[in-house]
């Protein structure tokens, strides 16, 4: 089914006002084919009349974004960010702050299907030897992705899933085979806590973080939606916390409270102390 020009107009407005995503004009045929499901689902006989339904049903909207969201992702995604987290962030974490406060408090905010979430959990693990119960270590997880949020939080993944990124040692080390897929142990599980969340919500309190992941969500956003973000993140870093950001983003003309540092070339951003 064909969606109509206004009717596109009216669903890039729905989903920039629910989630901040900017549907381009040039994506028809990808909406066409994301949502082409929902209509057959909802036996609907156009784009207009579920844009209608959508109006009165937060439920059907919400689906809607989540079927509009891109969850592409992958295990150690940009290899970098991780090298630093191992080799720079938490050698320094825990010469300064983890024998005096003892809590990593880690934010993985745009996880998608979770990849993101179990790659720094190994990371953790292999940084610690293994020592993860004598740190008090969480990961909070989060999405704006229902879907999403349920697969991230299962954490079984396909062989093909599994091949984007993941060596034998660490698949064997860290997953167990159930059935067709493969699920990440408890040990690792245990350190993540999932929830949904709209990065772009009008009051972003989610407490306190050392390190905020935000890789390749921005990108979808308009520049007052990423500037708007990075406000709230920043709010929401520890004194000495830092933010990751994707490797083809960067803050340039978006924010002024965070100061950009490099590792090795990865840039990582820190508050800037009044
Ligand atoms: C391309 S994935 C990036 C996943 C992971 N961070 C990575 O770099 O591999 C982008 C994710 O951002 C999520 N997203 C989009 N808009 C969002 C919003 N307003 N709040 C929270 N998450 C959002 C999407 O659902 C999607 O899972």
């Amino acid at each position: 089914m064909r969606i109509t020009v206004k009717a596109l107009m009216e669903l890039s407005v729905i989903v920039h006002n629910h989630c901040g995503i900017v549907l381009k004009k040039n994506k028809a045929y990808l909406i066409e084919n994301r949502l082409q499901p929902l209509i057959e689902e909802y036996s609907l006989s156009s784009f207009e009349e579920l844009i209608a339904r959508a109006k009165d049903s937060s439920k059907l909207t919400s689906h809607i974004v989540d079927l509009m969201t891109t969850n592409e992702t992958s295990f150690f995604r940009d290899k970098k960010p991780y090298e630093l987290l191992k080799e720079k962030l938490l050698p320094d974490w825990q010469a300064n702050f983890g024998k005096k406060s003892g809590h990593l408090n880690i934010w993985s905010s745009a996880c998608s299907t979770g990849q993101e979430v179990y790659s720094i959990a190994i990371t953790l693990m292999e940084y610690f030897r293994g020592d993860i119960i004598n740190h008090n270590i969480k990961i909070k997880a989060s999405d704006i992705s229902d879907s999403a949020i349920v697969k991230a939080s299962s954490g079984r993944y396909s062989n093909y899933e599994i091949s984007r990124g993941l060596n034998a040692v660490q698949l064997n080390k860290y997953f167990t085979k159930e059935d067709a897929c493969w699920k990440i142990k408890d040990e690792l599980r245990s350190m993540a806590y999932f929830e949904k969340i709209n990065l772009l919500q009008p009051k972003l309190e989610y407490g306190r973080f050392d390190i905020i992941f935000c890789r390749n969500v921005a990108i979808y956003f308009s520049k007052p939606d990423r500037r708007r973000l990075f406000e709230s993140l920043s709010s929401c870093l520890n004194n000495n916390g830092v933010l990751i950001i994707g490797a083809t983003e960067s803050l340039f003309d978006i924010n002024e409270q965070l100061k950009r540092l490099d590792y090795n070339g990865t840039a990582y951003y820190s508050r800037i102390q009044p």
